[in-house]
């Protein structure tokens, strides 16, 4: 080893101890005539140095660093510093590298730095105590998930990264083939279908670290490529999936900060969207949706007496926070969620509202509604009609907007969603589109209306949510290819379609396939949460930025016309 100790490792009990220490230059100061003091960091800390004066080293030279633990002088300790009490006297120097000054410094000021200059120079942003911090959270994190998944008697499988088009969403990467010009791999979007046929292939437990790439845009919680616990289970129902998946995200949660989080409460889909409004609800604050449906039941009201749901939300003593001009711009944002508009009440003294609407409310709907509420002089009301998913949406978005904290900031706030609906919405042919993938197990109780009310049917299909952000997804999966057959005309899909884009996929079930079900999280989006960062970028050692354009490397480049030819492309004219 080419040191003795860690800078940060250090303390008055090494004084006497001739050391060697070794990393980069943080600071250097003059101090006297003769001497200087130099600041050394490593990944574990920041140890004060006092050097010869003549020593020739400046911020972020590589050195080594040998000489006597002592104490400092009185008055010069630093109690902030956990090395603060000592120094490494009359120390001398071996110079490792030398170095050009960095184009940003690197500390906390580099958090105001643009982050496409942080990115462009990421290996000297790796060297902050911040990004230090975030990637060994998250070498816990994985490690607390791998022995978690061992010790439930998963098996670890590698699945492929060149696979054929998978039907799960997002728009995929493709890979040109040399071997077979004009043909293509698609990068994996997920390992869904490998882990499926390792059930029928008998594996029993599966997971992996697994490597996603979607080409979708890039926000706080999404990146072109990104990490998740991936795994499946044969011979197993709805709760133990839960059961297995909950216990590798305690464990790691546990892992990374001491305290192991309660159990995670369930909740359906149809529950989270009539209380919170969204099948992700942040329950870190309250402000629940209130149901007035049968408040204005007979309303003269317009805008009211045709909805078929009408909810509304409070908010606590803010009536004074919002002047006109906020209100009309919530106004709009809730237009542009989806709403017709939306109502808002200031309660002021003795129970009077004050709105525009007012008026239009019989004083025993006024006198319902504040009790309905329980509400108190000074108190926001904000209600919206609409059909029940429209109006539930609305008003999820304005909760968030009223009362959602940043998504890192405690307390950990874990929920099950579970029996999500199996299909959302009608695709442009009419046909119900899947909620999470094709091959979902639709809920038994629902099965007699999958072809007379599709839209009404309940999958076998749950998502963990962590302060309001989904973590994870799954299902239990069809494994009887009747069945399958069922939801794929559902779908529009035709046996020859199946046939052509998935039979690789569905023959196998001919040949003896376990009832079978899983589960995914994505374990940037965990870190972040747990690391206290906002941004999955910050617990990736190498991310992308918005662009998708790498400021490092340039990424993605163009390729000389050799190589295109043999794999067969040409690549038109870039207008731009
Ligand atoms: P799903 O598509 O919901 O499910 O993905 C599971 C989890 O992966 C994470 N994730 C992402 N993280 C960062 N960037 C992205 N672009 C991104 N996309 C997804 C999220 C998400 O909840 N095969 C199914 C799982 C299953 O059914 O077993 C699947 O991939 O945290
Ligand atoms: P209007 O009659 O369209 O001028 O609307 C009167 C008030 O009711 C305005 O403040 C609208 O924002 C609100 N409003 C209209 N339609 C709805 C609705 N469906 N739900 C909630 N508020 C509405």
């Amino acid at each position: 080893m080419l040191r003795s100790h860690l800078c940060g490792e250090l303390r008055q009990s090494h004084i006497g101890e001739t050391v060697t220490v070794a990393g980069w230059v943080k600071k250097r100061r003059e101090h006297g005539e003769h001497l200087a003091f130099v600041d050394l960091r490593d990944h574990s800390g920041v140890i004060q140095c006092v050097v010869d004066n003549s020593v020739d080293v400046r911020s972020e030279y590589v050195i080594a660093v040998t000489g006597k633990v002592s104490q400092r002088p009185e008055g010069t300790t630093n109690d902030s510093l956990a090395t603060g009490q000592i120094e490494i006297k009359d120390a001398t120097v071996k110079i490792f590298s030398a170095a050009e000054p960095p184009p940003f410094p690197l500390d906390e000021r580099a958090n105001e730095v643009d982050e496409m200059v942080r990115l462009k120079h990421r290996y000297l942003d790796l060297r902050r105590e911040r990004m230090q911090k975030n990637l060994r959270v998250r070498s816990k994190i994985n490690a607390a998930i791998r022995n978690s998944m061992v010790e439930q008697d998963f098996v670890e499988v590698e699945t492929p990264m060149l696979m054929p088009t998978t039907p799960e969403g997002a728009r995929e990467f493709i890979v040109p083939s040399r071997q077979k010009p004009g043909s293509f791999y698609a990068l994996p979007q997920s390992p869904q279908l490998y882990k499926q046929l390792l059930m029928l292939g008998g594996l029993d437990r599966y997971f992996q670290l697994a490597r996603c790439l979607r080409d979708e845009d890039l926000r706080a919680d999404r990146q072109y490529e990104f990490i998740q616990l991936d795994l499946e289970m044969s011979f197993v129902e709805v709760d133990d999936v839960l059961d297995a998946a909950e216990k590798t995200v305690l464990d790691a949660a546990e892992a990374v900060t001491g305290v192991r989080p309660d159990e995670v409460p369930r909740i359906t889909w149809h529950e989270a969207m009539e209380r919170f409004g969204t099948d992700k609800p942040d329950l870190r604050f309250e402000m629940e949706l209130v149901e007035l449906t049968d408040v204005f039941a007979s309303t003269e009201f317009k805008a009211f007496s045709s909805a078929g749901s009408i909810k509304g939300i409070k908010a606590d003593g803010a009536a004074s926070q919002w002047g006109r001009n906020k209100l009309d711009g919530l106004t709009n944002e809730a237009k542009s969620m989806g709403a017709k508009g939306l109502v808002w009440i200031k309660v002021a003294a003795d129970g009077v509202l004050e709105s525009p609407v007012a008026k239009f409310m019989s004083e025993g709907e006024q006198a319902d509604l504040l009790k309905r509420f329980e509400a108190v002089e000074g108190d926001l009301l904000l209600i919206v009609a609409d059909e029940w998913h429209t109006t539930c949406e609305v008003l999820g978005g304005v909760r968030n907007r009223l009362g959602r904290p940043p998504v890192s900031e405690g307390p950990y706030k874990y929920l099950w969603v579970v029996d999500f609906p199996l299909f959302v919405g009608t695709d442009e042919q009419g046909n119900p589109k899947p909620g999470h993938h094709a091959f979902c197990h639709p809920h038994p109780e629902d099965l007699e209306k999958l072809e007379s009310d599709p839209l009404s049917v309940r999958a076998w299909a749950y998502d963990l949510v962590l302060n309001g952000w989904e973590l994870g997804s799954g299902s239990i999966r069809i494994h009887d290819p009747a069945l399958q057959k069922r939801v794929f005309t559902l779908l529009g899909i035709s046996d020859e379609e199946a046939e052509e884009r998935f039979g690789f996929f569905l023959n196998p079930f001919k040949f003896g396939a376990p009832p079978h079900g899983g589960f995914a999280y994505g374990i940037d989006r965990l870190a972040a949460i747990l690391a206290g960062e906002d941004n999955i970028r910050e617990v990736i050692a190498f991310p992308k930025p918005q662009s998708g354009i790498d400021p490092m490397t340039a990424a993605p480049t163009v390729i000389d016309d050799e190589t295109l030819e043999e794999l067969g492309l040409k690549v038109l004219p870039q207008l731009d």
